[in-house]
């Protein structure tokens, strides 16, 4: 175990795990998947990123409940989105909310990170 050129390869090896393990940290919300689990849950129908339709914009919700803390509303906007709990409409009606078309935690995880990480300009 001891040629020289071990120490070397051993030091390599750390400092690309090192990189990679910065970048995968930086990547940790996936972007592409969120969108592509709100396309195919119809949540854009009533959401948009930037504008306001039925439903708010979701770079507003992460301002919106800038007193909770990150994992509260975390787990507020699961639930919100995994529940069917009543929201209450504009023009006044009431109705169950939409629930995500998955049951990957992780996914659903992803998503609600994604919106989280939204911030209007
Ligand atoms: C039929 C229209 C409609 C669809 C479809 C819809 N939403 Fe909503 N959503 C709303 C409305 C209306 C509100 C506002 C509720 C309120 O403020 O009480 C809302 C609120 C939200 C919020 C903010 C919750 C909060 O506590 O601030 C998030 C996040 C959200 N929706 C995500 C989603 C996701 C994800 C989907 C797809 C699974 C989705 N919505 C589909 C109408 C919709």
């Amino acid at each position: 175990m001891s040629y020289p050129g071990n120490r070397w390869l051993l030091a390599s090896i750390s400092a690309a795990a090192l990189v990679f393990g910065i970048v995968a940290t930086a990547q940790a919300v996936d972007e592409e998947a969120a969108r592509a689990l709100a396309k195919q849950s119809s949540c854009f129908k009533c959401h948009s990123v930037e504008k306001k339709k039925e439903g708010p914009p979701w770079n507003t919700i992460s301002e919106k409940h800038k007193d909770m803390a990150p994992a509260d509303l975390e787990a507020k906007l699961t639930h919100h989105i995994t529940s069917g709990e009543k929201v209450k409409f504009e023009d006044g009606h009431e109705e169950e909310h939409k629930i995500i078309k998955s049951d990957d935690p992780a996914a659903i995880k992803n998503l609600v990170q994604w919106i989280m990480s939204l911030k209007a300009k």
